[in-house]
């Protein structure tokens, strides 16, 4: 019978989609997603994103034939250097670790996400992002082959998924009685059609460190730098300088900086890329540029008890 007098349904509120984010079984890897597509994936190992998908684009380059499996460091993605850049110096406390240091060889431990939502409006599909948190400290480490050995630490590793761009920063803590040294950087493997049309601007004028030149000082363009052989250079420039990585002359990415006044730009061409037993495909040079964010050109003295912070956005334009 048809009630005259029908109580109204109770008001729902739209609910307002939220990030997902999922730890794979096997607890090797961590990925998020945000309710309007983008996407990011990170290895436990090195804590190394392999991949970050926004305007349904791949952004990061991840070669063919890298090791997933925590055999290698991962060539491609946003592998972590730590404590040292390149081959460690003779006679410093870093002999005797790897090349790059071992924050990118290393299991890092997830230790959890915190997200933001705003609703959606006539005129968006509503933000969101979404921060995952790693760390890594000494006492998760075994068989440092170097005077690290009696360093202790703790970092965290913060990456953050927004819509537009992707947010990456160290929070860096001395928890030990003995001061130390060490340098880090982003080795970000950024994703391009072809390196051939790409152009990098924010450096016009910055002489830099030319280590296919033995790192010999080289003044720097006048123009936005390009590509077409083997680049290897280091660039300090201050981090407020907006860096561009444009593409037949369209912007695709800005890199925004946080303290880290050094850059790497980095592209091994043709015959270094063929000696690399893990890069591929052959010509997967021309679909990558590595444009690198860091404090590398000098030590950064971290006193027992103090903390170091720095970080980048990267925007897909
Ligand atoms: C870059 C360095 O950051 O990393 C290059 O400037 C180096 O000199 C490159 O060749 C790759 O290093 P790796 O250890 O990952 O092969």
């Amino acid at each position: 019978m048809e009630r005259s007098k029908k109580p109204a349904n109770i008001p729902v509120s739209p609910t307002i989609p939220t990030p997902n984010v999922s730890i794979s079984q096997d607890n090797s890897r961590v990925t998020a997603s945000l309710p309007t597509g983008e996407s990011v994936d990170i290895l436990l190992y090195g804590a190394t994103i392999i991949s970050w998908k926004a305007k349904g684009k791949e952004n990061l380059f991840l070669s063919s034939k890298a090791h997933l499996d925590g055999s290698k460091a991962v060539r491609g993605g946003i592998p972590l250097v730590f404590p040292v850049f390149g081959p460690p110096p003779a006679g410093h406390a870093t002999t005797g670790l790897p090349q790059h240091g071992f924050a990118r060889t290393s299991k890092w431990e997830y230790l959890g996400k915190s997200t933001s939502e705003s609703s959606a409006t006539p005129k968006s599909k509503g933000d969101a992002s979404v921060k995952l948190d790693f760390g890594l400290s000494h006492t998760m480490l075994d068989n440092i082959p170097s005077e690290w050995k009696n360093y202790e630490f703790g970092i965290t590793y913060s990456v953050t998924l927004n819509t537009d761009d992707i947010e990456t920063s160290f929070a860096i803590r001395n928890t030990g009685k003995k001061d130390w040294e060490f340098q880090t950087l982003f080795h970000t493997y950024l994703a391009v059609d072809n390196i051939s049309q790409v152009s990098v601007s924010g450096l016009e004028g910055v002489s830099y460190k030319d280590k296919t030149q033995g790192g010999k000082e080289v003044k720097g363009t006048s123009g936005p730098i390009t590509i077409d052989g083997e680049v290897d250079r280091n660039y300090s420039q201050d981090p407020s300088k907006l860096v561009t990585i444009a593409e037949k002359n369209k912007p695709r990415y800005e890199i925004y900086r946080d303290l880290l006044s050094d850059l790497v730009v980095w592209n091994p061409w043709e015959s270094k890329a063929k000696s690399m037993a893990d890069f591929g495909p052959e010509d997967g040079y021309k679909k990558m540029i590595c444009v690198e964010t860091g404090s590398v050109l000098q030590w950064n003295t971290l006193e027992a008890g103090d903390t170091w912070e720095g970080g980048q956005r990267i925007k897909a334009l």
